[in-house]
């Protein structure tokens, strides 16, 4: 394939920004704008489906974001968990599939525990893949890959010269879903800050200044209608 122009993108991922911004300026603290972010993600996910989204991969917590205060990182990790427990129900009636990507050994183990579990039981869902980047950094993830491969090499004999492309991305966390189409970050930053650095080799971008928490589901599907409208060459002359 050299170039598509394109039409609803397969695998949307999210930079969620702004949950701070949005509740400072409201005079609150930063986590009641986290708590209307983890709203904004279930409507996201409801509507995705709808829109022609198979896969939706949110970045909710950074490998660097634990250099905030004790306070934001334990309200955080709490209302992953409380994300969990409350809509499992919801996701196993909806069937969304729900994964998490990340280092998850720095993790509260009764966390740990959940995550592991919600991926069990929504294992056979299909209808709409939720991913949700916990404890997540490009940079680690290409690191703990490295490492995996490194110990192939050495316990099972595994050829440096037989690693490819596809070799390094079996051991990436991200193994079982295919590479984002379109990533959207929101708050006005145009950077990437160390998501999906491999996946998102070839992905289109698209910079909103809406915070997360004003993210509404039409927001969303403004952002897909702009993206129907790109060529996408991938190294080629396009259409
Ligand atoms: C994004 O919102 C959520 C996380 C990084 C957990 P922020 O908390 O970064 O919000 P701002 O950027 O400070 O407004
Ligand atoms: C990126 O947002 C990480 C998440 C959305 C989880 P940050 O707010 O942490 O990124 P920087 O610090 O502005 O780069
Ligand atoms: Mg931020």
């Amino acid at each position: 394939m050299s170039s598509t122009t394109s039409r609803t993108p397969e695998h949307v991922a999210i930079i969620m920004d702004g949950n701070g911004r949005w509740a400072t300026k409201k005079g609150w603290p930063r986590l009641v704008g986290h708590r209307k972010g983890a709203e904004r993600v279930k409507a996201i996910v409801r509507v995705a489906p709808d829109l022609g989204v198979k896969w939706l991969t949110i970045y909710a917590f950074s490998t660097e974001n634990w250099k905030r205060s004790t306070e934001e990182v334990i309200g955080l990790m709490g209302l992953f968990g409380r994300y969990i427990q409350r809509e499992a129900e919801n996701m196993s009636r909806e069937g969304v599939r729900m994964r998490f990507i990340g280092d998850r050994s720095r993790l509260d183990v009764k966390l740990q525990d959940m995550m592991r579990w919600i991926e069990e039981r929504t294992k056979d869902n299909t209808h709409v893949n939720l991913t949700v980047a916990i404890n997540y950094g490009g940079r680690n993830e290409l690191t703990r890959a490295a490492r995996a491969l490194a110990r192939q090499a050495v316990e099972t004999g595994l050829d440096p010269d037989m690693i490819d492309d596809e070799a390094v991305s079996r051991v990436l966390d991200t193994f079982d879903i295919p590479d984002p189409d379109l990533v959207i970050r929101t708050s006005g930053e145009t950077r990437v800050s160390n998501f999906l650095l491999w996946q998102a080799a070839y992905a289109e971008y698209e910079f909103t200044p809406v915070l997360w928490p004003d993210f509404t589901p039409e927001v969303f599907a403004e952002i897909l209608g702009r993206y129907g409208a790109r060529d996408r060459r991938f190294g080629g002359v396009g259409t």
